[in-house]
C-alpha cells in the first residue's frame, strides 16, 4: 500500500444557495456562511443556482441531447470543490423543486458527482422553524447519492430579522453555533480529504482488512 501525498492546497469549498432571489435569506446566510469558511483559510466558490439554469427533468430531452448546460455547469463546479454547502430555503415543508430538479440532473452524470462528497446542509426562513424540515428532505436524495451529509444542520429562523447590518446575525448566542457548525465541518472535510490514512484505520477499526474493496474505495 502506497502513501497518498497530502495537498497543501487551501480546501476549496463550493457554497450554493437554493435560492436565486435578490433579497433571499438563503443568499445571506451563503454569504455569511461563506466569510466563516475564509476565515479558516479555506476558499469558497459562491454559487447561486441561477447559475445553473436547467429545464424540468425530461428522460427523452436526455435521452436525445444529453443533460442540459446548466447541469453540466454544477458538475464542474462540483468537481473543483473538495466540500459542498448548500443554504436551501423550505418550500411547502420540503425541498424546492428547483433544487431537487438540479440534483435529479446532475445525479445523471457518471461517475456519480455527488458520491462521498461532503456536504453541510443549512436554511434560512421567515417562519420559527428556519426551514429545517426543508433540509430533513434534502438529505434524502443527497445521501442516496453517497454524499456524506453532516449530521449537524443549522437553520436560521425568523430570517428576515436576523441579520445585522454588516452581514452578522444579530443573535451572537447564534452566530456562534452557526460558526462552530461551520468549523467542525471543515475539519472533517479537511480530514476526509488530507489524511486518507485516517479513512484506512477507521475501516479497520470497523474490522475490514486493508486489502477489503471498502477500503480501496477510501483511497480512490
Ligand atoms: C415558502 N415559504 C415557506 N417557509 C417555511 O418556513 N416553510 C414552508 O413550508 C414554506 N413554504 C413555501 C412555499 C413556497 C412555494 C414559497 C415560495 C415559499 C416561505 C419561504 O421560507 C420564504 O419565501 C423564504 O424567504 C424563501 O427563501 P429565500 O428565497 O428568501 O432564500
Amino acid at each position: 500500500m502506497t502513501d497518498t501525498p497530502v495537498s497543501t492546497q487551501p480546501l476549496r469549498v463550493l457554497v450554493l444557495a437554493g435560492s436565486s432571489r435578490q433579497e433571499s435569506v438563503n443568499g445571506r446566510l451563503t454569504e455569511l456562511v461563506a466569510r466563516q469558511i475564509e476565515r479558516s483559510g479555506a476558499q469558497v466558490d459562491l454559487a447561486r443556482l441561477r447559475e445553473f439554469d436547467m429545464p424540468v427533468y425530461d428522460g427523452d430531452a436526455e435521452a436525445g441531447e444529453g443533460p442540459p448546460e446548466g447541469a453540466g455547469a454544477f458538475r464542474e463546479r462540483l468537481l473543483m470543490a473538495q466540500a459542498l454547502v448548500i443554504a436551501s430555503p423550505e418550500y411547502n415543508a420540503s425541498v424546492p423543486g428547483v433544487l431537487k430538479n438540479a440534483v435529479d440532473w446532475v445525479s445523471r452524470f457518471r461517475p456519480q458527482p455527488f458520491k462521498d462528497k461532503q456536504t453541510l446542509l443549512v436554511s434560512a426562513s421567515p417562519s420559527l422553524f428556519g426551514g429545517n424540515r426543508g433540509l430533513w428532505a434534502l438529505r434524502v436524495p443527497l445521501e442516496h447519492l453517497g454524499a456524506r451529509v453532516y449530521p449537524d444542520m443549522f437553520s436560521l429562523a425568523a430570517a428576515h430579522d436576523a441579520f445585522a447590518a454588516d452581514g452578522g446575525l444579530k443573535d451572537a448566542g447564534l452566530q456562534e453555533r452557526l460558526a462552530a457548525t461551520v468549523d467542525s465541518f471543515l475539519a472533517l472535510a479537511e480530514a476526509d480529504t488530507r489524511y486518507l490514512c485516517l479513512q484506512r484505520r477507521w475501516y479497520e477499526f470497523l474490522g475490514d482488512e486493508s486489502s477489503a474493496p471498502v477500503t480501496q474505495r477510501a483511497e480512490d
